[in-house]
């Protein structure tokens, strides 16, 4: 998938700009506070209908302004153009359009526009808890099947109202209806969220493998309770519990992956170079699971990835970025001479922006 065109209105920190992107490595460059990931996070927010950070609506409207809009202009593989536009209004819904008609649902949009997002945020899927690991599972593989992302939010509902008759009467009939529920929809997002940590596993040994130059294993599983037992047992027997607690302590609404390098628990053991160098393998075979799900490539997002890398372990990152099986790539970085002199001795197709606060210098 190709960003021809991207235009902001308003979006944080930038008051209006059209850019018009190369087919290779676009890079954004200029010092902290100007507006790098603020363009990065613009592109992310066309394709997944909300900000990559913990950021509300209103928050990514420009200070003291009432309404953003984000439009990009699209080539995909076959050929089709798709134009995307999304306008939020302060007080009101936001719009997602699709080559200007409105989309009744936003989800029906994710998984459209594929993106792979390498942010300084993702230290949170290392130290943070399990939480971040399911959200980041949740939302790659909803860019990947509309179902999911539909039996996910009906869990969550179910759960939600479950959890709510626990706290009441936990009238018994009731929590039956719930439980069977609750087992349809846990039992299908188990089986696909296995399938694809099992899929992830080999092609993150091997990146992080080239990334490294062969110098650490590096494994990733999935954690369920549900690997011992089938869901509606898991219920049943946790009833006792759920009713003194007065909420549903089982399921797979407390599933984990687990990251490890040399046997031992990245977040611990790893130094900070290597979880980076484990986040970055990790999004790369996201990206590889995703281009061969849809044969498209999704548009890759590479914000400060330099940062904490030794040289090695940059230039093997373009290396493999540089490959015909990556499509176009957005990256950040403060400096100019370094960015210059790694992509032309990468050899990959390029387009370099200087950036000023809030302003692209074109
Ligand atoms: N809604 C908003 N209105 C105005 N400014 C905003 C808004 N949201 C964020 N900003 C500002 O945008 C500025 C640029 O942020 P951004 O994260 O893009 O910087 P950056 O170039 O990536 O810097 P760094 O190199 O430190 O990562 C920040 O100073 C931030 O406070
Ligand atoms: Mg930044």
């Amino acid at each position: 998938m190709l960003l021809k065109k991207l235009s902001l209105i308003n979006f944080k920190n930038l008051v209006q700009e059209i850019l018009p992107f190369d087919e290779g490595i676009n890079c954004f460059v200029g010092d902290n506070g100007t507006c790098k990931t603020n363009i990065i996070d613009s592109i992310y927010y066309l394709s997944m209908c909300k900000s990559s950070l913990p950021m509300s609506d209103g928050q990514c409207v420009r200070h003291g302004e009432q309404f953003f809009v984000i439009d990009g202009e699209y080539l995909n593989s076959a050929g089709r153009r798709e134009q995307i536009s999304c306008s939020f209004t302060r007080g009101a819904a936001k719009t997602i359009k699709r080559n200007g008609k409105a989309y009744e649902r936003l989800s029906d949009h994710i998984g459209l526009i594929p993106v792979v997002i390498v942010s300084p945020a993702d230290t949170a899927l290392i130290c943070d808890a399990a939480e971040e690991r399911r959200r980041y599972l949740n939302s790659f593989i909803s860019q990947l099947d509309h179902e999911y992302l539909a039996t996910m939010i009906r869990y969550n509902s179910v759960l939600a109202e479950r959890n709510k008759l626990l706290k009441t009467s936990a009238d018994e009939q009731m929590l039956q209806i719930y439980d069977a529920q609750l087992v349809a929809a846990g039992e299908k997002i188990y089986a696909k969220r296995r399938e694809t940590a099992e899929a992830l596993h080999p092609a993150v040994a091997e990146f992080y493998a080239l990334l490294s130059g062969d110098r650490e294993q590096v494994e990733l599983t999935y954690k369920s309770e549900l690997e011992s037992a089938p869901m509606a047992e898991l219920l049943l027997s946790a009833r006792e519990r759920d009713r003194v607690n007065g909420f549903t302590t089982s399921g797979i609404h407390r599933d984990d992956l687990s990251f490890r390098i040399g046997g031992l628990p990245l977040r611990k053991y790893g130094s900070q170079g290597q979880q980076k160098s484990f986040i970055i393998a990790l999004k790369l075979a996201q990206y590889r699971i995703i281009t061969e799900c849809f044969g498209e490539t999704p548009i890759l997002l590479l914000d400060d990835v330099f940062d904490k890398l030794d040289e090695g372990r940059v230039a093997e990152l373009l290396k493999i970025v540089a490959t015909e099986r990556f499509g176009q790539i957005f990256i950040t970085d403060c400096n100019h001479e370094r960015m210059k002199r790694l992509l032309d001795a990468s050899g990959c197709r390029h387009k370099i922006f200087d950036v000023n606060y809030g302003k692209v210098l074109q």
